[in-house]
């Protein structure tokens, strides 16, 4: 290993799966914002939780303390251009019209979902946690809407290289190679 040195607790260094936000506005229009701050968690008895965490003021935040349900839109590479204009505009300054984009519905929730995404979550908030002007939901998962070409054995056999994710931790990035599965090193 190379050597180490210490610098000041500020760097972010914190490896995230892009995903694009979509809600319910108060009129019934929906609205998109890429969230990257999203990990998971379990409940007893529940499937696993989406952990989604928003910082200062945003209409995506609003919308879902107001209505409690929410999709999570994960962002192939190919939706780049999507996820910087969504990010870079504020349903507070006027209608998210400026990009082509499709909006479907949930199956299970009634949320706006992007017909673009290969794999949705539907969720619904369970609980909240509240740290200076962030606040994090846990959300259990009612509703996987996954890519077709998907074909799982098992909850963690989700082939990555279909979805082409994108990597945010800071900058985009793009999946590297597939190392192997768990017990592979031992
Ligand atoms: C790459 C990227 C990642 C982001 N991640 C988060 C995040 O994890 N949490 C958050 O609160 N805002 C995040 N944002 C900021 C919101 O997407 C941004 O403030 C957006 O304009 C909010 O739109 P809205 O007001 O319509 O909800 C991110 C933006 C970008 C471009």
């Amino acid at each position: 290993m190379g050597k180490r040195r210490s610098v000041a607790p500020i760097y972010s260094m914190c490896v995230q799966p892009a995903f694009i936000i979509g809600t319910n506005n108060e009129d019934g229009t929906a609205n998109f914002a890429p969230i990257t701050w999203v990990s998971v968690t379990q409940e007893e008895d529940e499937g696993y939780m989406l952990v989604i965490s928003m910082f200062g003021t945003k209409r995506t935040k609003e919308n879902v303390q107001r209505t409690g349900i929410f999709s999570a839109n994960l962002v192939s590479v190919d939706m780049l251009p999507l996820m910087d204009y969504f990010g870079s505009h504020h349903a507070s300054d006027g209608p998210k019209d400026g990009a082509a984009y499709e909006v479907g519905r949930g199956e299970i929730l009634d949320v706006p979902v992007l017909e673009q995404s290969r794999w949705v979550y539907e969720c619904e908030v369970a609980r909240i946690v509240e740290t200076g002007n962030s606040i994090t939901f846990f959300c259990p998962v009612r509703n996987i809407q996954m890519d077709e070409r998907l074909s799982c054995r098992d909850p963690f056999d989700v082939d990555l290289t279909v979805l082409e994710p994108v990597i945010y931790s800071g900058k985009y990035h793009s999946l590297g190679k597939l190392l192997g599965d768990i017990g592979d090193f031992l």
